[in-house]
């Protein structure tokens, strides 16, 4: 069938109301005036469903895992490996075994860097990145490729913040080992148009790794749709816990790949004479991880699956639209970064303050926004400013939010001219 204006039905619109109740933190006031959080990109809030599946941990069943004989070892094990299960079909991987558990995306890519990249690069290979990119899906990149003397290639922006493919499919060579880029950026919104991307490095036979930290709290990831080699993504940012997170990657690249960092968990033997590793995803797991983090993970997971990524991303969308509109209309702000189709990511300067001044402003109001350059100063010189204000979305704002949001930069604008 195909789509026509009659046969296409749009997404019922989420009940923010429902989902506030569902987020105790935003009960709470700020200053005396009610929480409006417009920094989900920085870190999420956590739903009930979350705090409560920490608490019943610690207050139930808590004890080490993958070690114990005993009933509350095996119990938190199996509620740990059910996250993994849950992960696999949050980001459709074909076996759970692909899914590593990492402290979250920084450390993910630091892992790919330091494995796969170790074992892989050469002297005179190239890494891909974007001038987008998070410090973190650059620095572990600079420090690999200064150890093997491989080279980075940065593909550069256009104006309105989205990535140059043209220069993109002139980078590539057969030099090119590693294309690393994100899903969506968090400093301006960027969408990038990431299943592109992979096709025509996957043609010049280099891997590609996605952060996919951004994108991950708003649509439906399909490692395997996309043909992803790597995929990370954080935890905290998809209403879950901090400290955990997970690195995808095709079986037949983890399996190839050395272990990381050694400790328990990741052995299979250990003699004085030599070591042997565990499987997947064990070898890549040393030491004893976020339990409470890991197990909680999966409550996230399910929340934000439940919801629907289809009704999500309708609803943010909206939210950018509003707020881009009025923003817009207003000669006071200017917006960085205004690419087609991006995230719910609002990234803006004025002429009359500095970004941490308008973002000390909007927090007496009970706004909260992020100031500065977002771990993104690659991006910040591009545009020859010190920083933005960003204002990110998530499930749990409306357009109230965006109002208050407004009214709060008239202020700014009253105080600053
Ligand atoms: N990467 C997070 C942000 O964009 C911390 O704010």
């Amino acid at each position: 069938m195909t789509n026509t204006a009659e046969n296409i039905i749009a997404p019922a619109p989420l009940d923010v109301a429902a989902i506030k109740a569902d987020f105790p933190i935003l009960g709470e006031t700020v200053y005396g005036k009610p929480l409006t959080f417009l920094d989900s990109a920085a870190s999420a809030q956590k739903p009930a469903a979350v705090i409560d599946a920490e608490r019943d941990l610690f207050e139930h069943y808590y004890a080490n895992i993958h070690r114990g004989v005993y009933k509350f070892s095996q119990d938190a094990t199996e509620a740990y490996e059910q996250t993994r299960e849950t992960v696999k079909a949050f980001i459709n991987a074909r076996r759970s075994r692909e899914c590593i558990f990492v402290r979250g995306a920084t450390e993910g890519i630091n892992l790919v860097a330091q494995t796969w990249g170790r074992a892989n690069l050469q002297e005179g290979d190239e890494i891909i990145l974007s001038e987008l990119e998070h410090h973190s899906n650059i620095v572990p990149w600079q420090m690999v490729a200064e150890e093997k003397g491989a080279k980075i290639k940065v593909i550069p922006l256009l104006d309105d913040g989205s990535v140059d493919m043209e220069t993109y499919a002139s980078l590539l060579s057969d030099r090119t080992k590693m294309v690393a880029v994100a899903h969506i950026s968090n400093s301006i919104g960027t969408h990038l148009p990431v299943a592109e991307i992979i096709r025509i490095a996957h043609a010049a036979g280099a891997k590609v790794l996605i952060d996919g930290c951004q994108a991950a709290p708003h649509e439906k990831i399909d490692v395997q749709a996309l043909d992803a080699d790597f995929y990370a993504f954080s935890a905290h940012k998809v209403y879950g816990p901090t400290g955990i997170g997970v690195i995808y990657g095709k079986e037949e690249l983890l399996d190839a790949m050395p272990p990381w960092q050694g400790g328990g968990d990741m052995i299979s033997t250990v003699t004085f004479e030599k070591t042997t590793y565990n499987d997947l995803p064990h070898k890549f797991e040393a030491g004893t991880p976020n339990i409470s983090g890991g197990i909680a993970m999966r409550h996230a997971l399910e929340y934000v699956s439940a919801i629907g990524f289809d009704r999500i991303a309708a609803h943010e969308a909206d939210l950018r639209d509003y707020a881009t509109e009025q923003l817009v209309g207003s000669n006071s702000v200017r917006l960085i970064g205004t690419a087609e189709g991006k995230g719910a990511i609002i990234s803006f300067v004025m002429e009359s303050a500095h970004p941490h001044d308008i973002g000390t402003i909007l927090d007496r109001q009970g706004i909260a926004v992020r100031a500065g350059h977002h771990c993104a100063q690659p991006v910040m010189d591009r545009f020859n400013i010190p920083g933005t204000v960003r204002a990110s979305f998530g499930i749990y704002n409306d357009r109230t939010d965006v109002d208050r949001l407004i009214a709060g930069l008239k202020k700014v604008v009253d105080i600053f001219g």
